[in-house]
């Protein structure tokens, strides 16, 4: 596995690849790192459906709304690297920001998202949609990949990402992977080597209160009445919600009556970390 500190490092090889197999299908899973099982759920889908596998390990400062955030994200490289090396990805970019922000973090970059960013995450961490399209545009045009692949826990992100691809014509095609869960149901994230062994109990209210909510959407289609009795119901454990929205697949918008293409979102706090999840609802 090849490890590239630069993106003109980067673009060498990707150069040298496409010179000798035009038809070289590139796939690309963009991190952050503190890798786990479901960044390795990615990295074995782009296996499946692409000759040669990159990812990316970067902490992207422009996403985050909350400097303390940023500080304290886990940052594991080493780990990371041989984790991606045991599961047979090809190629990891770790670049400087520097590199990727040459002109600065605060330099202005304005996407219209249509409200896709006006809701749920977007109303909590302003900013932070910006950041990501950012730093995605930033590393598609880099990498140039075939295909991308990214987590339905982040639901937003992807819609985010799709719309981003879609709007600037890039050309790559998004592959959504499903959330890689603890035994016991709790979605894997980075975040959660941040919480003791009794908060990852704690934190199971989540998975409990979106399992109910797909229990709940066979028998009612009156959203207001199901959001009550999932907060009311998430409110017996002892996380501080954030946001519970049952929302739209397309538009992100709430829906009111309950139907096949909407989603139960929930974000959280377990102590000081925030957690989000989510579940579609069949309707
Ligand atoms: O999902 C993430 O880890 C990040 O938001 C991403 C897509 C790598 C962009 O920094």
């Amino acid at each position: 596995m090849q490890v590239f500190n630069t993106a003109a490092r980067l673009a060498d090889f990707i150069k040298q690849l496409k010179t000798e197999n035009t038809a070289v299908k590139i796939g690309f899973v963009p991190t952050m790192g503190a890798l786990h099982e479901g960044h390795m759920k990615l990295i074995k889908q782009a296996k499946a459906n692409a000759d040669v596998v990159l990812a990316s390990i970067f902490v992207n400062p422009t996403q985050f709304n909350d400097p303390k955030d940023l500080e304290r994200y886990p940052r594991t490289p080493q780990a990371d690297l041989d984790l991606l090396k045991q599961h047979g990805c090809d190629g990891v970019f770790m670049p400087a920001v520097a590199d990727i922000y040459p002109n600065g973090t605060a330099e202005n970059y304005v996407l219209d998202f249509q409200g896709l960013d006006r809701v749920m995450e977007g109303a909590f961490r302003p900013g932070h949609f910006n950041g990501v399209a950012q730093v995605v545009e930033r590393f598609f045009r880099i990498v140039n990949p075939d295909l991308a692949f990214f987590g339905r826990k982040d639901f937003q992100q992807v819609a985010i990402i799709k719309h981003l691809v879609r709007v600037k014509h890039l050309p790559v095609e998004i592959v959504v992977v499903d959330t890689a869960r603890s035994v016991d149901g709790l979605a894997l994230s980075s975040r959660n080597t941040l919480l003791s062994a009794d908060q990852k109990k704690d934190a199971l209210i989540i998975f409990k209160t979106l399992s109910k909510a797909v229990e709940l959407a066979r028998t009612e289609k009156d959203a207001k009445k199901v959001k009550e009795q999932l907060i009311s119901f998430f409110n017996t454990g002892s996380l501080r919600l954030e946001y519970l929205e049952i929302a739209d697949d397309s538009t992100l918008q709430p829906v009111d009556t309950l139907k096949a293409g909407c989603t139960c979102c929930i974000a959280a706090f377990c102590g000081t970390v925030r957690l989000i999840d989510n579940m579609p609802l069949n309707g």
